[in-house]
């Protein structure tokens, strides 16, 4: 059969052209969308008295055996047929005859890619979304177990203060939590109908957009048909938000990365998760994270690429937007690879207590609460803060920590120094004294996972409704 717009050639397509212009080589992944959205745009040609109701009824038989070879494998794609909108209808024809022609009346290729690409990305936003609220679980699970675990809390990667080491998880939810939110609101921008747009200006068959939409489950229709056919900012704002995604996902595997270094040693990834090395056999390697902090550049490559295709586009539909998918699936496939493995490797995770403690004992990340205690003695913080200057100053040069100092060594400092301090520097003192919300007091942390817990039921029922 030749090409389903042959008419106006008098020559075949060049085979490299073919092969160069198509996009059935990975639009193919739109089979079950394209598929879904004919099947709604026919019924309503139907409704509508555009076709009669027999031959909608024969074109729709032949879209699901169509559809069901197609998922059994039975069928072979075609270059030659450009796309995946033109193969399948290719197969339609082939299967009922010329009535399956009847399919495109009032549709164009443009408003029905844009339709595919919609149905497509918001299934893959509720399971991303599911996917995250995975990851979710397993920190807080993770954070439960760690409510008593004191880490050193860093800046500049430099002791800093202690912290709870479920503060430190729960940070990460937080993150994860907002890159739901954001998922959860792209949903409303894409869960618009384009089909009705036709190529450009709309169409002269009297269709009835709202009676697609409802039968596909979407919220709203397009407004304005150039817009409709030539809007790719869903798939933007989605590559947007994957690429924060990936970034959330680089900063914790870069932490597990290190913290599973022999100098760190804070945590031990499951061997589960874990590979070795091909010469030496003492290597048990975190490539897991490794590889996700590495893929963030492929997903940052992919939002960069589109917003450049798109940029300066005259509308409404140009060729250039056919570049819109492999980076969409790409990052899809990345996105997907990523988080289904973070969820139970953050859930086996073992933490090194005993070796976090000793971290925490032997470190100066007490010392601003030294400060804040001279403080509540009536010195100003300004004058405080040169005291503990100089105490940790004389504490590193004499090989001591702040804990080791007598009463005397202390008085040095400071005559305000009295024997309270003792306690004030304990590692439990220090953190419980953050008691304010957001901080990393025991109480509060337990607080925000007990609020933690609640934004799960919401991101579950949200997941639940739009399954
Ligand atoms: N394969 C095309 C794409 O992905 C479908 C739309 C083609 N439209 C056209 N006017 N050539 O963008």
């Amino acid at each position: 059969m030749s090409k389903l717009w042959g008419g106006r050639f008098t020559k075949q397509t060049n085979h490299l052209v073919d092969e160069y212009t198509a996009s059935i080589g990975f639009d193919q992944k739109l089979a079950e969308e394209d598929i879904q959205g004919s099947l709604a745009h026919v019924t309503m040609l139907g409704k509508c008295g555009i076709l009669p109701l027999e031959d909608v009824e024969t074109i729709k038989g032949g879209l699901n055996k169509v559809l069901e070879k197609i998922r059994k494998g039975e069928i072979e794609f075609s270059v030659s047929d450009e796309d995946i909108h033109m193969n399948v209808e290719k197969n339609l024809i082939a299967e009922i005859g010329p009535v399956g022609g009847k399919l495109h009346t009032g549709r164009s290729r443009n408003d029905q890619v844009a339709t595919d690409m919609h149905l497509y990305l918001r299934k893959r936003v509720v399971e991303l979304s599911g996917m995250l609220y995975e990851l979710q679980k397993a920190l807080i699970g993770q954070a439960r177990d760690n409510l008593d675990t004191i880490v050193p809390g860093y800046t500049h990667l430099q002791r800093a203060q202690p912290i709870l080491f479920a503060h430190h998880l729960m940070a990460y939810v937080s993150m994860f939590q907002r890159d739901i939110e954001r998922l959860m609101d792209s949903y409303k921008r894409i869960n618009v109908l384009p089909l009705g747009a036709g190529a450009l200006a709309g169409t002269t068959f009297p269709i009835d957009r709202h009676f697609v939409a409802e039968q596909l489950q979407f919220d709203r229709v397009y407004e304005n048909s150039l817009d409709a056919v030539s809007d790719r900012d869903f798939i933007l704002e989605f590559l947007s938000h994957a690429s924060i995604i990936m970034m959330h996902l680089s900063r914790l595997s870069e932490e597990l990365v290190l913290w599973s270094s022999t100098e760190f040693n804070f945590i031990e990834l499951d061997d589960a998760f874990c590979t070795g090395s091909s010469i030496m056999p003492q290597k048990k390697n975190p490539d897991v994270p490794e590889l996700v902090r590495g893929k963030t550049g492929r997903v940052y490559g992919n939002l960069m690429g589109l917003l450049t295709v798109l940029k300066s586009l005259p509308l409404a539909y140009n060729k250039d937007m056919q570049e819109d998918k492999e980076g969409m699936f790409d990052t899809v496939a990345t996105l997907e690879g990523a988080l289904q493995l973070f969820a139970p490797m953050i859930a086996t995770m073992k933490v090194n207590k005993p070796r976090m403690r000793e971290a925490v004992n032997k470190d100066f990340s007490n010392a601003t609460d030294i400060a804040d205690f001279l403080v509540g003695k009536g010195l100003p913080f300004r004058q405080a803060h040169e005291v503990i200057g100089k105490t940790v100053l004389y504490c590193i040069q004499n090989g001591k920590y702040l804990l080791d100092l007598t009463m005397e060594e202390f008085k040095q400092f400071s005559p305000l120094f009295d024997d309270a301090i003792y306690q004030v520097l304990q590692p439990e003192t220090v953190v419980n004294a953050r008691n304010v919300y957001g901080g990393t007091a025991t109480d509060q942390v337990a607080d925000a996972i007990k609020r933690s817990e609640v934004l799960l039921r919401m991101t579950e029922q949200w997941l639940e409704e739009h399954q």
